[in-house]
This record gives structure tokens, C-alpha cells and sequence, in this order.
């Protein structure tokens, strides 16, 4: 297994660099990825190459026996580059050009940028695109973070008409599908399509989620355009990624992956002046987002936390043991590397705040015996966890577009769509069931449970699937704004909830968002949830039963009785409707009575707790225990059967006790 970090050589002076290497050593790192932002370094000028620092460093570490993961530079433009093609540089919703100063500035839209994109990367591959001991290439660094995604410049907008033109091949394809008879914005030439730059008002949905589109497929053709170099001029014993972020950013991670050997990203449970990680849960879902990109493959942690991190703000720091805890949940999850962001605290720039596995002062300390510890424990195992199965039963569905289509109408000021996506996994992650994310294209096979939740933006080919799905016996949860639009983000004629209302059993012909602060309440009426309340917040549906049963009624004044949560028989499965945001635990209590009908394997362990089960193909089982809470230990019972502590030999059975922090892998 790859255990290693992400390294900023041309930080620190040379004289630093054998120390850094023999503490590296020491950590028991194999494998270093750097160069990320070193376009300077190799093109100092433009055209004139120079690789003699990389030479240098990517020898010490050969000679000392790590392997290289070389990022291409791209996410960092030159000085020289902005000062003499100022074109380059993106172009912000106002009108105005983003600064050279940060990182990220360009558009991938410019024809400039391509031309030296395509230049450095070939110049790249062809000097190190044999070298044994380079083992692959991360593409530019995080594609469309820190808002890079979106650019409103001239360049941008050629692109976009032409990406229109594409697309709809008749104006009034465009007029149509945006229904711009609306407010009388008819297109009666290409051009006059504007880029969504500032309007006093709204820009039309139906554009501005295909400028979403236009833009996430600029980063997809972008990324393709450096794979395809790297493929043509490498000898194919080198892997090619991207560390990818997954936020509501217009980037199809999907999409690039495609051209990808496998993806990446980065683990951040902390950032700026966070006082709190962010929860257990939320870290699953985000590797298991992150698993989905392509399709379960495992991915790589490219940057895994290892201190408090941020620019002007900082804040918590990952209390001791917390390192290993991330590194083993990522692994449980999917992950087949770990590298720890970073080696060492820059003392200069942007991030003196982003902490190392050493401080500024270079002496290994606290976090530095963390990692050297997790890596020696890793190293138990050789590739045998990494290789063994995850067998998901419960898919929760998470699309981009859909993404997008909330981010233009969140329609609640309480509707933050990661918040959504939290709330209906997280009955699953607490049950200790085995989780995955299911995009449009995904297959459903070996699930018995799917999730989707906010299905705004509907896809007939998924909703088909979705009632083959549940006419075989499986079972599905909707909830609230499910079934509502097109494709083209245009309202269905359908009564709602659209395409779904006849699996769902139920009409919703009337809605209210609720804002912050605004809250009704939900009573369950059977099983797990009878005489249950939840607060319900962010949305409430007005349902109407066609063919499903209750089981969930609003308390309020207004909607006093009504139907909040539903539940009808679908061929040989059984299809829930969850019309408003109920709470967490009370989710909870339903997906237990759900699961169990369902048959999916359930654990109840204390909250603080996760359990990952992984088997391999000769039938060993690794169990991942995860004890998450920073104060409390938990006692817990181990499934049946004699479990073995490789580290320490020792054999557990029955009734364990998980100190706080705890993180073990044991195995049977
Ligand atoms: C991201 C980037 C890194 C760094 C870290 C945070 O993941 O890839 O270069 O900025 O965040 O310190």
C-alpha cells in the first residue's frame, strides 16, 4: 500500500532537503507527490526549460527508495504568463478579471492557457514520462475549488455559443427549451445569448444551469486534453488522477473520470476557524461520494489531514489519535493510499496556517510518531485490507446536476444541499449498514435499498430504473422536491410528484418552504416511529394518497393530520415518500423498520461509533472499529466469532471496550 506526503521542496532551501528525506524514511513514507504548483520551477521563462531542481529532488528520493507522484503545474500560472498574456486569467460574474496573486487564474476557455498547458505538459512527460521510479501524475490541482469553475469573460462566452450551438442546433431549440418567451427574452441570434453576468433581477433557470453544464464540460475537455497528452507520451506503467473536491462547483467529476486510472481527493474534516471536525457521517458520505466517481473503484487520499488548517482564520486541531481514526475510515471506505498533507508547515504564503506532519520548525514531534505509527500499523497489512471487498446494500443517490439545480433555487433559505444529503444518510451511516452513492448511471444490482433524496432535476431514464427497481422488490425512499423539473430545469407539466407520483402512490398539489427558524412538526403512526415527533423544517409537502398508505401526519395548525410520510406497495417493493425535513434520529428510527423489512444488515452500536465490515475474496473479514468521540470510551459487542488484533496478536470475543479515539482493524 502507498503511505506517503505531499512535499513543497522549493519551500525550504536546499540544504534542508537530505534531513527532510531522512525524516521521511524514518516515517516509513514509499511514495512523495509534489510539483503541483511548480510551473516556475521547470518554465522559468517563457519557453526556456529548466528541470534541474526537480532532477535534484526526484533523485534523493529515488536513491532513498520512495516513489513519485509528479502533479502537472497548471493550477499555478506563472508571473511571467499573466504579465504577458493577460487573456489567460478568468473573469468573475462582475465583469472583472481575477488577479495573478492566488492560485487557479485561468480559464479554461483560453485558447493561450491551452497552447502552454499543452506545451508544459508534454515537456513533462516526455523528461519523466519513463522514469521507473515516478509511478504517475496527478492532473493540475482540485479543478474549479475556491470558485474557478465559473468564468464570465469574452473568451468564456464564444465558447458558451458554441457549446449552445452544440447542443440545441436551432435558436429555437434554445427559445424552447428555456422558455424564453418568459419576461420576452426570445433569441433571435446567437449572439445575443448573454453569459449570466449581473442582472437586477434572476437569470432564466433553463440558461444558467446549462452554463453550469458549459462550464463543468470545459473542465472535462481541459482535463482530457492533459490525460491524452500524458497518454500519448508516457510508457504506461504511470497512473493518471485528478484530487478531486466534491462541492456544488460546476465540475462533473464523473465525466473527467472517465479518463482517469483512478480518482483522488483530498480529506479535510477541518478547515478555517472550524471549533468542530466535521461529523463522522459527513466524512463517510464524502468517501463514499468519492468511491462513486467511479463507479466503487477504489480512489486515492491524495491530501489527508494532519494538523489545524487555514488561511487568515485557523482552527481546531485534530486531537491525538484523530489522524489515525481519518486514515483508518478512509481506508474502511474505499481508499487504497494515504498521502498526509503536508509534510511541513510552509512558513511563507497563503497557507502558514495549513499545519504539517512537521511545524515550522521541522522537528518531528507529536504528529510526526502519530503517522509513523499508523503507517508501521498499515504496513501490517500489506495490500491484503486495501484488496478486500465493500459490499454496499443501501445506495444513496447524489448527481451534480441536481447539485446545480439546487444551487440556482435552493428555494429555502434553509435548504443547504449538503445538509439535505446529510440528513438522509445519516440514518444509514449510524445504522452501520454498507453505503454507496448512486448516480443516474449506476446499476442498482446487489442493492436492496435506495435513497434519493431531493431529486429535483429529474431524469426519466434513472425514474424508469427506479420503478424496475422497486417492481423487483426493492425498496425506495423519496422525499420532498422530488420529480419537479426537466432536464432543461423547466417545471414538469406532471402533477407532482411528477414522474414519480404514481410509484410513490401520492399528489402533492400544494408546498411551503420554511425558512430558518420556521418549523412544524411530524408524528409517526406505526412501527419504530408511532408516536415519535420531529421538528420538520426547510420544505412541507401537501399530500394527497392515491394509493399509499400513512405513516407520518403533520401536528401544526395548518396542516394539522395531513399525510407527511407515505408508504406504498410497488410491484414486489415498497416505495416511502418523505414530504418534509424531518430530524436525524427520527429518520433513524424509520430506515430501522425499513432496513429490517428490506433485509438489510444492520449494527446498533453507541453514536460516537463505526463499524466498516470488509471481506476478501478467500472469505477474511476485516473489521474496522472507529470510535469517534473525543471524551467517552465505549463498550460494544463484537460480531460472533474470534477477532484478531494483528498489530498486538491479541484475540478479542464478545464485549470490547473502545477508548476514546480508538481506531482498530481487526481481523477474522
Ligand atoms: C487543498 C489543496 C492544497 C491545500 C489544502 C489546504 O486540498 O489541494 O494545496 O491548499 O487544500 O491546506
Amino acid at each position: 500500500m502507498y503511505l506517503g506526503v505531499d512535499y513543497y521542496p522549493e519551500q525550504w532551501p536546499k540544504s534542508r532537503w537530505p534531513e527532510d528525506v531522512r525524516l521521511m524514511k524514518e516515517l516509513g513514507v514509499n511514495v512523495v507527490r509534489m510539483a503541483e504548483y511548480g510551473w516556475h520551477l521547470i518554465e522559468p521563462e517563457e519557453g526556456s526549460y529548466d528541470f534541474s531542481v526537480l532532477d535534484e529532488i526526484i533523485d534523493r528520493l529515488t536513491e532513498n527508495g520512495m516513489k513519485i507522484v509528479l502533479g502537472t503545474p497548471t493550477a499555478a500560472p506563472p508571473s511571467w504568463m499573466v504579465q504577458n498574456y493577460p487573456d489567460i486569467l478568468p473573469t468573475d460574474r462582475d465583469g472583472h478579471s481575477i488577479s495573478f496573486g492566488g492560485r487557479r487564474h485561468y480559464t479554461v476557455n483560453s485558447a493561450t492557457f491551452q497552447r502552454f498547458t499543452e506545451k508544459v505538459v508534454r515537456k513533462l512527460a516526455e523528461k519523466y514520462g519513463n522514469h521507473p521510479n515516478i509511478i504517475g501524475w496527478q492532473i493540475d490541482n482540485e479543478f474549479g475549488h475556491e470558485k474557478s469553475d465559473r468564468s464570465y469573460g469574452n473568451e468564456d462566452h464564444t465558447a458558451f455559443l458554441f457549446w449552445l450551438q452544440n447542443r440545441y442546433e436551432s435558436l429555437d431549440a434554445v427559445n424552447e427549451a428555456w422558455g424564453t418567451a418568459f419576461w420576452g427574452q426570445t433569441y433571435t441570434d446567437w449572439k445575443q445569448i448573454p453569459l449570466p453576468l449581473n442582472v437586477y433581477q434572476q437569470h432564466n433557470p433553463g440558461l444558467l444551469l446549462d452554463f453550469d453544464r458549459f462550464c463543468a464540460d470545459g473542465y472535462t475537455d481541459y482535463s482530457k486534453l492533459q490525460a491524452d497528452l500524458l497518454r500519448g507520451n508516457t510508457s504506461g506503467h504511470q497512473f493518471i488522477t485528478h484530487n478531486f473536491v466534491f462541492n456544488e462547483q460546476a465540475i462533473n467529476q464523473r465525466d473527467i473520470a472517465e479518463n482517469l486510472d483512478f480518482v483522488s481527493y483530498g480529506n479535510y474534516p477541518v478547515w478555517g476557524s472550524s471549533t468542530e471536525p466535521a461529523t463522522p457521517a459527513a466524512i463517510a458520505l464524502q468517501h463514499d461520494i468519492c468511491r462513486s466517481t467511479k463507479d466503487e473503484k477504489g480512489f486515492w487520499v491524495m491530501e489527508e489531514i494532519t494538523g489545524a488548517q487555514g488561511w487568515n482564520h485557523t482552527g481546531y486541531l485534530p486531537r491525538p489519535g484523530q489522524i489515525r481514526l481519518w486514515t483508518y475510515q478512509a481506508i474502511a471506505r474505499g481508499a487504497e493510499a494515504i498521502l498526509y498533507f503536508q509534510w511541513r508547515s510552509s512558513r511563507f504564503g497563503t497557507e502558514q496556517f495549513s499545519q504539517g506532519i512537521l511545524g515550522h520548525d521541522g522537528k518531528p514531534k507529536r504528529k510526526f510518531e502519530e503517522v509513523k505509527e499508523t503507517i508501521a500499523a498499515l504496513n501490517t497489512f500489506g495490500d491484503d485490507w486495501i484488496a478486500s471487498e465493500y459490499i454496499p446494500e443501501v445506495g444513496m443517490y447524489y448527481e451534480v446536476e441536481n447539485a446545480w439545480a439546487w444551487s440556482i433555487q435552493p428555494q429555502s433559505k434553509a435548504f443547504d444541499y449538503k445538509q439535505e444529503l446529510h440528513r438522509f444518510y445519516y440514518g444509514a451511516y449510524h445504522l452501520n449498514s454498507t453505503t454507496c452513492i448512486i448516480s443516474p448511471e449506476s446499476s442498482l444490482d446487489g442493492l436492496k435499498v435506495v435513497i434519493v433524496p431531493i431529486y429535483f432535476l429529474t431524469d426519466s431514464a434513472f425514474t424508469e430504473k427506479l420503478k424496475k427497481f422497486a417492481a423487483d422488490g426493492g425498496t425506495v425512499i423519496l422525499s420532498y422536491r422530488s420529480g419537479v423539473k426537466e432536464p432543461n430545469n423547466a417545471l414538469t407539466e406532471l402533477t407532482l410528484p411528477g414522474e414519480l407520483a404514481e410509484l410513490a402512490g401520492i399528489n402533492v398539489d400544494e408546498f411551503e418552504a420554511l425558512q430558518p427558524g420556521q418549523q412544524t412538526r411530524v408524528r409517526g403512526t406505526t412501527g419504530n416511529i408511532k408516536d415519535v415527533l420531529s421538528p420538520a423544517t426547510v420544505w412541507c409537502d401537501v399530500i394527497k394518497c392515491v394509493s399509499a398508505d400513512v405513516i407520518g401526519v403533520y401536528r401544526d395548525a395548518y396542516y394539522e393530520g395531513e399525510p407527511a410520510i407515505t408508504r406504498n406497495r410497488y410491484g414486489k417493493g415498497v416505495v416511502y415518500y418523505i414530504g418534509t425535513a424531518v430530524e436525524e434520529y427520527f429518520l433513524m428510527r424509520l430506515y430501522k423498520d425499513i432496513f429490517k423489512e428490506a433485509g438489510v444488515k444492520m449494527l446498533e452500536l453507541p453514536d460516537d461509533v463505526e463499524m466498516v465490515l470488509r471481506t476478501d475474496a478467500g472469505g477474511r473479514k476485516y473489521l474496522c472499529l472507529l470510535n469517534h468521540s473525543t471524551t467517552a470510551s465505549h463498550r460494544l459487542t463484537l460480531p460472533k466469532g474470534d477477532w484478531k488484533d494483528v498489530m498486538t496478536g491479541d484475540i478479542f470475543n464478545g464485549m470490547v471496550r473502545l477508548p476514546s479515539l480508538g481506531s482498530y482493524v481487526l481481523l477474522q
